[in-house]
C-alpha cells in the first residue's frame, strides 16, 4: 500500500469493495449478535400501535446526538419548545437539529419511494442539513483537523473529478446486492468510504450518519430509521476518529467493522429498552386516566400528550379532541398528575412530566 501523509490530498483513495477478507471469527460472532438485536427491534416495532410517537421521539434524539458530535449542542427543553411554539427564540443550533431531522425524514420518504440511495438523494439530504446547495466539492482546501488544534488529521480527495469518480463507485456499492458481503459489514464499509471521500464542504459527518439509518431501511433490516446510533458515537468519539484513520493509514478494517457492529447492537438494545419504557408509560397513563379522569379520557388524547413533550390548548382543538374551552379545562385538570403548565411568552405549554423524566434519565 502506498503511504499517504495526513496533509496530502488522498486522491488515490481505493475504490470499493476494499481489498480485504472480512471473514474473521470475531466479525462473524459479532454479526450474529448485531443481527439478533436488530431483528428484535424490527419485530417489536412491527407490532406497535404507537409507532409514530416512538419514531418521533427517537428520530429527534438521533438528530440531537448526531448534531452534538459536530459540537452543535442543544437541550431537550429548547428543542421541544421550538417545535411547539412558532416564534420561540431558540438558540441557532436548534435550527440545525430540526434541519437534520427534516433531512432524515425526507431521506426516508425518498428511499421508500425509489428503493435505492442515489447521489442525488445524498446531495438533497446534505442540502437540507446545511441549508445550502453547493453540492459536491469543486475547490480544494478541505482538511480534517484535530478538535481545537491546528494539526491536520486527514486531507480528503481534493480533485473534483476524483470526488465524482469515487462517489459513482460508492453509489454503485450501496445499491449492489450481488456482493457476497453481509449488509451490516457493507454498512460499516460504506460509512468509512463516505467520510473518507468527504464529498461536501461541510455536513459530511451528519449526512453520512443519515445514510447509515437509511441503509438499514434499504436493506430491509429495519422498516423505519428507528435507531439512535449517534449516541454510541458520541460516547466513543475519539475511538470513532481513531478507527477511521486506522483504515486510511493501516488498511485496518477489522477493528472498524467490529466497532460499528458493536455500536449498532448496543444502540438497537438501548432503543428497545427506551421504547419499552415509553410504551409502558403510555399504558400506565391510559389506566390512570380511565380511573381518575374517565370523562376526559380518550386514547387519542393520551397519544397526543405523548407525541410531543409540550402540548398546547390549540393542539387539542386542531386534533378534534375538544373545543377551546373544554380543551383548556381538560389540560388544567390533568395537572399536576401528568402535566405541569409553563408560560412561554404568550403561550401556555403543558409539559408531559413523564416524557420529561424519561428523556432526562434515559437519553441525555
Ligand atoms: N480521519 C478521518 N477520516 C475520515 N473521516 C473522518 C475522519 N475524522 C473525522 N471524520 C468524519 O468527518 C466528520 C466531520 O465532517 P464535517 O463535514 O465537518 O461534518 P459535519 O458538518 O456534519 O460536522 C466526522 O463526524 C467524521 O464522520
Ligand atoms: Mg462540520
Amino acid at each position: 500500500m502506498k503511504k499517504i501523509k495526513p496533509d496530502q490530498a488522498h486522491n488515490s483513495l481505493p475504490l470499493l469493495p476494499p481489498d480485504y477478507s472480512f471473514n474473521s471469527e470475531h466479525i462473524n460472532k459479532q454479526l450474529i449478535k448485531t443481527h439478533k438485536a436488530l431483528a428484535e427491534l424490527k419485530g417489536y416495532a412491527r407490532n406497535l400501535p404507537n409507532m409514530s410517537i416512538l419514531l418521533n421521539l427517537i428520530l429527534l434524539q438521533e438528530a440531537k446526538d448526531s448534531s452534538e458530535i459536530e459540537n452543535i449542542i442543544t437541550s431537550h427543553d429548547d428543542l421541544y419548545k421550538a417545535i411547539s411554539i412558532k416564534n420561540y427564540k431558540a438558540p441557532p443550533q436548534i435550527k440545525e437539529v430540526l434541519n437534520y431531522r427534516q433531512a432524515l425524514y425526507t431521506g426516508y420518504e425518498m428511499i421508500k419511494d425509489k428503493q435505492m440511495i442515489t447521489n442525488n438523494m445524498i446531495i438533497k439530504i446534505q442540502e437540507i442539513i446545511e441549508n445550502n446547495s453547493a453540492g459536491f466539492r469543486k475547490l480544494p482546501g478541505t482538511v480534517l483537523k484535530r478538535a481545537n488544534a491546528d494539526e491536520i488529521m486527514f486531507t480528503p480527495p481534493d480533485n473534483e473529478e476524483d470526488i465524482i469518480r469515487l462517489m459513482k463507485n460508492y453509489e454503485a456499492f450501496l445499491n449492489d446486492d450481488t456482493e457476497e458481503i453481509d449488509p451490516l459489514i457493507k454498512l460499516a464499509i460504506q460509512h468509512y468510504q463516505f467520510e473518507a471521500i468527504h464529498p461536501f464542504y461541510d455536513g459530511n459527518g451528519r449526512t453520512g450518519r443519515i445514510i447509515n439509518m437509511l441503509y438499514l431501511v434499504l436493506k430491509g433490516i429495519l422498516n423505519e430509521p428507528f435507531l439512535y446510533l449517534s449516541s454510541f458515537i458520541i460516547k466513543n468519539k475519539s475511538e470513532y476518529y481513531r478507527l477511521l484513520r486506522n483504515v486510511t493509514y493501516n488498511n485496518e478494517w477489522e477493528d472498524w467493522i467490529l466497532f460499528i457492529l458493536a455500536g449498532i447492537e448496543e444502540t438497537a438494545l438501548n432503543t428497545l429498552n427506551i421504547s419499552y419504557k415509553i410504551i409502558d408509560s403510555i399504558e400506565k397513563s391510559i389506566d390512570m386516566m380511565k380511573v381518575n379522569y374517565p370523562k376526559i379520557y380518550s386514547r387519542e388524547l393520551v397519544e397526543l400528550l405523548y407525541s410531543n413533550m409540550y402540548t398546547k390548548i390549540s393542539d387539542l382543538v386542531n386534533n378534534g379532541i375538544a373545543s377551546r374551552n373544554i380543551a383548556s379545562q381538560y389540560l388544567k385538570q390533568l395537572e399536576p398528575r401528568l402535566l405541569t403548565s409553563e408560560k412561554v411568552g404568550r403561550e401556555v405549554l403543558f409539559v408531559n412530566k413523564e416524557i420529561r423524566k424519561l428523556l432526562s434519565t434515559n437519553l441525555k
